[in-house]
């Protein structure tokens, strides 16, 4: 509970929303409409933004009129995205209530607020029946989750028999002095990386068959670096996801592009089953 406490004290800040549709209105005209396309340069919350969302579709592959179940939805970005591109229904459960109020507002300002539903909680108790979804993701969440055996439990509560969970996770690499703070903590206290084969064992300790593992570190270090060359060079610009945390975010993504460019810190994406 301490943990969550603080994590939800790290992530939130009054006004999120409010900040956000102003910016907008500032760079695209106050009477643009506010799209997931045009929200989707700051509301996808985590490393290569809309890009490893788009990934995350081609992994977890929903069909149209499905349930999902989003873990750790942050300000909605990537339950937007589902919603209106892939014509699903997606819950989204976040710890941070400043981050659920801006999911609702952007939610409503979208127009797709008949599509998700948000709810405040814990991915550690979901608040959610069992099996009640045809399938589920979570991005970058994994990192602020010491007990990750119950969080991988409660996913497979959640999942109807032959669901599946689709994971952007961030995991411990080589040992070595890790820079804080990163975009999800001040300090250690509050982050918990396992390594790649720590994550494979809690999935199958949970009871889930994995069926898609892929180390993307490699495969991304260009942009990774781009990406903080780009933010020592210039900072952040207009639009952005430091409208969510405030400016400081600058300096976490730095640090954190700087593990990765250690090896301090992996990305893996996976695709886990629960069985019929
Ligand atoms: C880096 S953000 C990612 C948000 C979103 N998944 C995205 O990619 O845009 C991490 C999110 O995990 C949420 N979170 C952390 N611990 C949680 C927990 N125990 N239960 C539910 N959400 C949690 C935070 O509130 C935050 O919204």
């Amino acid at each position: 509970m301490a943990i969550e406490t603080d994590v939800a004290r790290h992530y939130g800040t009054a006004g999120i929303a409010e900040r956000i549709l102003a910016a907008l209105k500032v760079v695209n005209g106050a009477d643009t409409p506010v799209t997931v396309d045009a929200l989707s340069v700051l509301d996808h919350f985590h490393g290569r933004g809309i890009v490893a969302t788009k990934e995350l579709v081609e992994l977890l592959k929903p069909e149209p009129g499905e349930h999902i179940l989003d873990i750790g939805s942050g300000i909605g970005g990537p339950a937007r995205w589902f919603a209106a591109k892939c014509g699903v229904y997606v819950t989204g459960v976040d710890l941070t209530p400043e981050f659920c109020a801006a999911a609702v507002e952007l939610n409503k300002a979208t127009g797709l607020a008949d599509r998700i539903t948000i709810k405040n909680g814990s991915a550690l108790a979901l608040p959610v029946g069992d099996g009640e979804f045809d399938r589920a993701y979570s991005q970058n969440v994994i990192m602020n989750i010491e007990d990750k055996g119950q969080f991988y439990r409660e996913a497979f509560r959640a999942l109807k028999p032959g669901g599946v969970l689709a994971l952007s996770n961030l995991c411990r690499g080589k040992d070595g002095k890790f820079r804080y703070p990163v975009p999800w903590a001040e300090t250690a206290a509050t982050s918990f990386l396992a390594t790649p084969d720590e994550m494979r064992a809690q999935l199958v300790n949970a009871g889930f068959e994995i069926t898609v593992f892929n180390d993307t570190t490699a495969g991304t270090m260009q942009a990774t670096i781009r990406n903080r060359e780009r933010l020592e060079r210039e900072g952040p610009g207009t639009l952005g996801t430091h409208l969510i945390l405030g400016e400081r975010l600058v300096e976490m993504q730095i640090n954190s592009a700087r593990n990765q460019e250690a090896g301090l810190a992996r990305t893996v994406e996976a695709l886990a089953r629960k069985p019929r």
